[in-house]
């Protein structure tokens, strides 16, 4: 199986602060891997640096190096529009944009230059059902997205995410601002979802990682301490640490 990303030896700080204190860690395409570990660890920050979302950061240092299908992100010639078009990222609280549905949605092929109609309704139309919520919208897809309940919102903004195309979808938390329907409901789709892209996506909710991932990470202080088939993490751990935070004796 080929690799999508690959990190290596990746260090972050927040001024002087180590956030992240040598991270390898690789992605096979497909698939989902969860990165669960208490708070503070370091997963959002992990995640961040796969669509150099720290950038954004002030004081922010990164070494090591990140690759996406062999290209350094980091490098001179990576363009970050692209790069976060490729490698999307959805976060812990639903952010949509405050216009309609479906401008929320086609905002990334607008942005890309994408004019005809068609290809926008039919991007819609194909986004929202992926997200598994064309059935609560399509008769309104004018309405704000904003009026939405926060379970739809987070779809729409998935929906947003898929209607670029991208091949790896980073997602913080996704559902822990959401009650359990919705959230079992963003459980499905991405379990539909794994087949066509990859997921990685960060979670506190231990029984949500051994539910929906492939493979879990975890992480403790800044370290990756272990990474295994789900099924193998959970029931034979490696480390003590890793089974002391699985049998919930800290985090
Ligand atoms: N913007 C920031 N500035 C300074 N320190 C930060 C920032 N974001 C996170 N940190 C620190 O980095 C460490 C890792 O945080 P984070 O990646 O958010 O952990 P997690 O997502 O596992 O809870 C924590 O000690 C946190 O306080
Ligand atoms: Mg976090």
């Amino acid at each position: 199986m080929s690799k999508i990303i690959e990190t290596n030896d990746v260090h972050l700080y927040y001024g002087k602060k180590e956030a992240l204190k040598g991270i390898d860690l690789d992605f096979n395409e497909k698939g989902i891997t969860a990165l669960i570990g208490p708070s503070g660890c370091g997963k959002s920050t992990y995640l961040r640096t796969l669509n150099r979302m720290n950038d954004l950061i002030p004081g922010v240092t990164i070494t090591g190096a990140v690759k996406l299908k062999g290209e350094d992100i980091y490098g001179p010639k990576m363009d970050t529009v692209s790069l976060r078009k490729n490698v999307g990222m959805v976060f812990q609280q639903p952010n949509p944009f405050p216009f309609s549905i479906y401008e929320n949605v086609v905002y990334g092929l607008r942005l890309a230059g994408v004019k005809d109609k068609a290809t926008l309704d039919e991007a819609v139309e194909k986004s929202l059902k992926q997200a598994a919520v064309w059935d609560d919208v399509k008769d309104d897809l004018g309405k704000n997205a904003l009026a939405l309940s926060g379970g739809q919102q987070q779809r729409v903004c998935i929906a947003r995410v898929l209607a670029v195309e991208p091949e790896v979808i980073l997602l913080d938390e996704p559902t822990s601002a959401l009650d359990p329907g919705s959230s079992s409901k963003i459980e499905n789709m991405l379990l539909e979802l794994r087949e066509k892209y990859t997921i990685i996506i960060v979670t506190h909710n231990l029984q949500q990682a051994s539910r929906i991932s492939d493979r879990t990470a975890f992480f403790l202080e800044g370290h990756l301490i272990e990474v295994a088939p789900t099924r193998e993490l959970f029931t034979q751990p490696k480390h003590q640490e890793t089974d002391d935070y699985i049998s919930g004796r800290f985090g």
